[in-house]
């Protein structure tokens, strides 16, 4: 848990507890495995994992998810992100880490690359970026399963799973053969980009995904020059949509030029920011994609256990 966290704590027991009767809160949270859907095996090394979707491309997906799995990672949890677009990767370029390659195992599977402390796979570490492979559907389905099957992910609590745009054939492996724990719809506010979102939704349903929440990006346009704010895409669609799939709002990001810089940079803005706007917006939309995910089957819970002593 961050020191925010335990900040928040003290400063609430403090009115309500004398400050000097105990000596120090520690807060521990634990995190358990929730059911995947029916028929597919869970994945060694890996409790739980979210899908990160969209319906249409461009939303701003890739950079969601790198910062939902760093926010979730200050909070104190393992996290491995995987990057499940086979024919446009980005997560190598926006955790800086595209030079790098994985290193082989003994039994001739890969260690996921680290990166701000994440666990990571792309294909993107494999395959040339300025030469791009022609990828027919069986060749996407079995690389996906290598990809998250030959990597020895260590003890991961969450895996971020950062999907491409549409409900094509890396959606349907996902929906069959990889045990998702959970779901989480991006999308921007304006009618085109929720009708593609709430197929996206309805996909998910169809075979008994749980949806953990929908999150509105590019909300509200916050010039960097002056500060002030125009809605460029419209507002709060993203909103009515939760409503209307009674489905859970998990939050809305800003449009802003900083939020692309930074994962331009190698260093999306969680990292490079974080006591940044964005970046508690990023901190409570992980918060309650835990608390959401917690709600599922099989919980013990992933609330912070408080003790005073
Ligand atoms: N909130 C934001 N403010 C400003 N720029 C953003 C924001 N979110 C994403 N972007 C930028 O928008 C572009 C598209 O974002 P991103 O690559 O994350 O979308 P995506 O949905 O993953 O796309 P694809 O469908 O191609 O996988 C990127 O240049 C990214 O930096
Ligand atoms: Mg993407
Ligand atoms: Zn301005």
């Amino acid at each position: 848990m961050t020191n925010l966290t335990q900040e928040k704590v003290e400063s609430v027991l403090s009115t309500v507890v004398d400050v000097h009767t105990y000596s120090s809160i520690s807060i521990k949270s634990k995190i358990v495995s929730h059911t995947v859907q029916g028929g597919v095996e869970a994945l060694p090394g890996v409790k739980n994992i979210i899908a990160v979707a969209s319906g249409k491309g461009g939303v701003g997906k890739s950079t969601t998810a790198v910062n939902l799995a760093l926010a979730l990672h200050s909070e104190g949890a393992k996290i491995a992100l995987l990057d499940a677009d086979i024919y446009g990767p980005s997560q190598p370029r926006m955790l800086g880490v595209k030079e790098l390659r994985p290193e082989g195992t003994e039994n001739g599977n890969m260690k996921p690359v680290l990166a701000h402390g994440l666990q990571t796979m792309s294909i993107g570490f494999l395959v040339d970026e300025a030469s791009p492979m022609v990828w027919r559907g069986p060749m996407v389905t079995q690389a996906l399963e290598q990809l998250l099957k030959n990597t020895e992910w260590n003890d991961v609590d969450y895996m971020i799973v950062d999907l491409p745009p549409g409900t094509g054939d890396t959606q349907l492996t996902l929906s069959q053969r990889i045990p998702v724990s959970g779901a989480i719809i991006v999308t921007t506010p304006q009618d085109i980009a929720l009708i593609d979102a709430k197929k996206g939704l309805g996909m998910f349903e169809k075979v008994n995904i749980p949806i953990l929440g929908i999150i509105e990006n590019m909300s509200i346009h916050i010039c960097s020059n002056c500060g002030h704010s125009e809605e460029i895409f419209g507002h709060g669609g993203g909103q009515g949509m939760a409503l209307d799939s009674e489905t859970n709002f998990l939050g809305a990001l800003p449009l802003q030029v900083d939020i692309r810089t930074d994962v331009d940079e190698g260093k999306p803005t969680v990292i490079k920011s974080p006591e940044s706007t964005a970046s508690l917006i990023y901190l409570e939309i992980a918060r309650k994609t835990a608390a959401m995910l917690s709600l599922q089957s099989e919980t013990v819970g992933a609330f912070p256990n408080i003790t005073i002593e």
